[in-house]
């Protein structure tokens, strides 16, 4: 039945029959056809739906003379590059390799959505620079709509005045420099008691030769939850001086985590028709910066000469008859450089926030049609060997050498761990706050290192962000002497 059959059969039937046995019957008798030296000629077939599912090219000339950036080949119907990203490999892996073959900008297909794949500086500073307005807008997620009440949520709002609203109040009430120092107590105080609470239970459970092992991951997600929780609800959640219910607020983390892990994957019914991407203050505050923490230990774990190194500067500087305090922090110089490190090799979020294209745009040189995605991968960006000497490898030292004016504020945009321009993250302050005085403290008190002196296992997992697929087990035992707990 190649005509169909039945009420909806081909109308053209008995034209297209004509046709065909007119142009061959002319073609066959007034030539005589080979293939060159005599090959058979491939009969390999096109998909239909390939050709439904793209638009037409004469589209693009209508809008621009530029021509679209190269589409990565090996598309599937309808699904289109989704069955790549469900691997076991990590997206921003498999995405890194895909610009080894196809350059740092090209296209694939996420179901029926387009989205542009950027992998380096000059592209992203062309797009955060003279094409900001065009992609400050987020994804219109479904789920964004039904769990982000219709849009409202800070990570999920459209650009416009109510985004530009948020990101005032935010700026000014919660997380402006004069802000953050009113409440440098409460980022102290909760650092000093979870450091005094692991010293408690070190003393009572503490193994022969005096080291305790302790699950890192969960004491740095406490320890951030409960100071963003204190400084926005005026509460904490974890640890022994709560009175409240901890089950529930081992619930809440859950959920929390729960929620940036499923909308950072490549689901295909996420992508057909929407992908969903869920913050807000607590959720998106409290997990980035535990899992920058993690990273940023298992590291200094896995390179012992930086992890002496660090803790000598806080020698140095701190001695050891006290503990550290915020005033410290621009003192220790090799510490900031640890952690721009960790942001280069592990930033939170690979693949940064999902942006959207509001129009038509001309990047590097390719037209981009509204609509389409934007993915900003910067775990490949951020190794790029033109800029990083030995990507790959942890060298903190960069920071104070060759790279010693780079920062992390998203005006260097060979480092963008917190994006750039206009939906640049607004905690990026607070988050760096912490970063450094937890680690510092945490380094300060304790003597660190693993389990038979194994290196750390530093595999990612899947999600919106990178959270370190395995437990981080640490032996610690106290550095100071004990009136200081
Ligand atoms: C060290 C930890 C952190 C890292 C690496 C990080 C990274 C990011 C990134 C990559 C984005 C997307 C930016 C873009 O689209 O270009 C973002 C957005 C955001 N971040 Fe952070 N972040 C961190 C800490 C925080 C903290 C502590 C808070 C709040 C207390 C926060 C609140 C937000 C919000 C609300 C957005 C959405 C902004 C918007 O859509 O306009 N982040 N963050």
């Amino acid at each position: 039945m190649p005509f169909g059959s039945g009420r909806r059969s081909c109308p053209g039937v008995s034209f297209a029959l004509q046709v065909l046995h007119l142009a061959f019957s002319r073609l066959l008798h007034a030539f005589n056809l080979a293939t060159p030296s005599d090959q058979p000629v491939d009969m390999t077939e096109r998909p239909v739906i390939h050709y439904l599912s793209s638009r037409p090219r004469t589209a693009k000339s209508r809008v621009s003379n530029t021509r679209a950036a190269p589409e990565r080949d090996g598309a599937w119907p309808i699904i289109g590059h989704l069955p790549l990203l469900g691997g076991s490999q990590l997206p921003h892996i498999t995405l890194g390799a895909m610009a080894d073959k196809y350059g740092p900008i090209f296209t694939i297909r996420l179901g029926v959505q387009r989205a542009l794949v950027v992998s380096n500086w000059e592209i992203a500073k062309e797009l955060y620079t003279s094409c900001d307005v065009v992609i400050s807008s987020r994804p219109k997620f479904r789920a964004a709509k039904h769990l982000g009440y219709n849009y409202a949520m800070f990570g999920f709002c459209p650009h416009g005045p109510y985004l530009r609203e948020l990101r005032k109040i935010t700026s000014m009430e919660l997380l402006s420099s004069r802000r953050l120092e009113l409440l440098k107590r409460v980022r102290v105080s909760e650092t000093e008691i979870c450091i005094k609470e692991l010293h408690k239970v070190w003393s009572e459970k503490k193994n022969y030769s005096g080291y305790l092992l302790v699950e890192m991951k969960q004491w740095f997600g406490d320890l951030t939850l409960n100071v963003i929780l204190r400084m926005i609800a005026g509460k904490r959640y974890f640890g022994a001086t709560v009175a409240g219910n901890e089950a529930e607020a081992r619930r809440c983390q859950k959920v929390m985590r729960a929620f940036l892990h499923y909308l950072g994957l490549f689901l295909v019914s996420d992508m057909i028709p929407f992908l969903g991407w869920l913050d807000n203050l607590i959720a998106g505050g409290g997990d980035t910066t535990t899992v920058m923490l993690i990273w940023a230990l298992s590291l200094l774990l896995n390179n012992r000469h930086a992890l002496k190194r660090t803790q000598d500067e806080l020698d140095a500087h701190i001695g050891k008859d006290r503990q550290v305090n915020d005033s410290d922090i621009n003192n220790l110089v090799y510490l900031q450089a640890v952690v721009k490190e960790t942001l280069r090799l592990y930033p939170a979020a690979p693949l940064s926030g999902p942006r959207e294209f509001a129009e038509d745009c001309t990047v590097g040189g390719f037209h981009v049609r509204k609509g389409t995605r934007l993915i900003m991968n910067l775990g490949k960006l951020q190794r790029d060997p033109k800029l990083w000497s030995n990507p790959a490898d942890f060298r903190p030292e960069r920071f104070l050498t060759t790279h010693k004016d780079v920062d992390v504020k998203g005006q260097h945009f060979e480092l963008i761990p917190f994006g750039a321009g206009r939906r640049l993250c607004p905690g990026i302050n607070f988050g760096l706050q912490m970063l450094h005085l937890v680690l510092a403290t945490l380094l300060h008190s304790f003597q660190l290192s693993t389990p038979v002196d194994a290196p750390v296992n530093m595999t990612e997992s899947a999600g919106l962000t990178n959270v370190k697929a395995t437990p981080l087990e640490v032996l610690l035992a106290p550095r100071l002497s004990p009136n200081l707990y």
